[in-house]
C-alpha cells in the first residue's frame, strides 16, 4: 500500500443476515451421491443456509444486514455517502446496489456493485478506504452478499455441497490519520487461472439471423477444486506476509485471522504455514458453508457478537477466489 494519507478510516459497525432455511449434509445426500462424513472430512461444512422463494434475492439479505449495522450505532441512513455492494450474484446485471440504497433509505448515498467473487468484500473495503482516506466521503457502507445457490448445479456433488447464501455489512467512517485503523492492504489478481472457477457466459449456437449477434445466458458454477485449493494455500500466506512485512509487523502480533470461509482445511493450512495458532482462526463455515462475498463480514460480525475481537486487536482479513483474486487487509480493531 503506497499512500498519501489525508484522513484515516475505522470500522464503526457490522451486521449480517442469513436465510431462515438450513440444509444439512444429510439432506443434500438425498439428491447427490455424497455423505455427511465425506463433506465434513473434506470441507468442515455441516450445513448451509439457502434463500428460498421465487421473489427473494441478495437485495433482501443485503438490506437486512445493512439495517442491522446501522441500528447498532443508531446511524441515520441519510448519513451514508457511499454504498459498495460486493456481489457476484446480482438481481440485475446493471447492478443491485441502488435497490439496497433505496430500500434502506440512504438517499444521499451513491451506490454501485463490485464484482470480485469471494474476494469481493476485501476489494470493496479497500475501495471504500480510498474514498475515506482522500476525504471525499465520511461514511461508507460496504456490503458483501451472495446467493450462489441460484448458480450452483444441484446435480454436481463436487460444487453443490460447498456454497451457502448470506450477506454481511460494515460501516466505515473517516477519522484523523492518527486514529486510522486500516493499517495496510495487499491485493493481487492472476487472470491466467480464471478458468479454474467461473460462472461463464454461454452464447446460443446460432446468431440472430439478421444481425450476426450471438445472445445467451450464464452457465452454472464450474470449479477445479484441487487447483483452487492449491492456489489458496500457496498464495494467501504470501499475501499476508507481504502485507505484514511492509509495515514492519510480525505474525506474532496477529490476534485474529479472518479468512474467506471456503474450507476448514484451507483455513488450517494457511494458519499452519504462518505458524499462527489455530485458536486465532475465526471459523463459522461449519454452519454456513462458503457464502462467497458475505463470508468475511458474516464471520466478523459473529466474532464481534461473541466478544472474540476486542478493541486494539490486530485482525488479519484475507480473501481469495475466482479471478483468481486474493488479498489481505490489516486492521487494528
Ligand atoms: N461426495 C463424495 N465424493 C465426492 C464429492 C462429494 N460431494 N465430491 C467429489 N467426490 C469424489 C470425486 O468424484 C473423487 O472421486 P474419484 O477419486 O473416484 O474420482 C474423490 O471424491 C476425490 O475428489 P477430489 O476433487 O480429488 O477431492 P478433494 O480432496 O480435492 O476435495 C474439494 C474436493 C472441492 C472439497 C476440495 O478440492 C476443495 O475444497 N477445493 C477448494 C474449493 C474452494 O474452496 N472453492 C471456492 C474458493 S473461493
Amino acid at each position: 500500500m503506497k499512500s498519501l494519507m489525508i484522513q484515516g478510516a475505522k470500522i464503526l459497525s457490522t451486521g449480517s443476515a442469513i436465510p431462515s432455511s438450513s440444509f444439512s449434509n444429510n439432506e443434500i445426500s438425498k439428491f447427490v451421491d455424497t455423505s455427511d462424513e465425506w463433506i465434513v472430512t473434506r470441507t468442515g461444512i455441516k450445513e448451509r443456509r439457502l434463500l428460498q422463494g421465487i421473489d427473494k434475492s441478495i437485495i433482501d439479505l443485503a438490506v437486512l444486514a445493512s439495517k442491522k449495522a446501522l441500528d447498532k450505532i443508531s446511524m441515520d441512513p441519510s448519513q451514508i455517502d457511499l454504498i459498495i455492494l460486493a456481489t457476484s450474484s446480482p438481481h440485475d446485471l446493471f447492478g443491485s446496489a441502488s435497490k439496497v440504497q433505496y430500500q434502506i433509505g440512504a438517499l444521499n448515498a451513491v451506490a454501485f456493485d463490485l464484482t470480485a467473487a469471494c474476494s469481493g468484500f476485501v476489494l470493496s473495503l479497500v475501495t471504500a478506504f480510498q474514498f475515506l482516506q482522500t476525504g471525499a466521503y465520511s461514511n461508507v457502507l460496504v456490503v458483501g452478499a451472495d446467493v450462489l445457490s441460484k448458480w450452483v448445479d444441484w446435480s454436481d456433488r463436487s460444487t453443490c455441497i460447498l456454497f451457502g447464501d448470506a450477506a454481511g455489512a460494515a460501516i466505515l467512517q473517516s477519522c484523523s490519520s492518527i486514529d486510522n485503523s486500516i493499517l495496510n492492504f495487499q491485493l493481487n489478481t492472476d487472470g491466467n487461472y480464471s478458468k479454474h472457477l467461473s460462472i461463464a457466459y454461454q452464447h446460443n449456437i446460432t446468431p440472430h439471423s439478421n444481425l450476426n449477434l450471438y445472445q445467451g445466458s450464464f452457465k452454472y458454477i464450474s470449479m477445479n477444486g484441487k487447483e483452487v485449493y492449491k492456489f489458496a494455500v500457496f498464495q494467501v500466506p504470501l499475501s499476508i506476509l507481504k502485507c505484514l512485512n511492509s509495515v514492519n509487523m510480525s505474525v506474532e502480533e496477529v490476534d485474529w485471522l479472518v479468512l474467506h470461509q471456503a474450507n476448514e482445511r484451507i483455513l488450517t493450512a494457511i494458519a499452519e504455514k504462518l505458524s499462527i495458532s489455530s485458536n486465532k482462526i475465526i471459523s463459522n463455515l461449519r454452519k454456513y458453508g462458503n457464502t462467497s462475498a458475505a463470508s468475511i463480514p458474516l464471520a466478523l460480525d459473529e466474532a464481534i457478537q461473541e466478544d472474540k475481537i476486542s478493541h486494539n486487536d490486530i485482525v488479519i482479513i484475507a480473501g481469495f477466489g475466482a479471478g483468481l483474486t486474493w488479498g489481505t487487509i490489516i486492521v487494528r480493531w
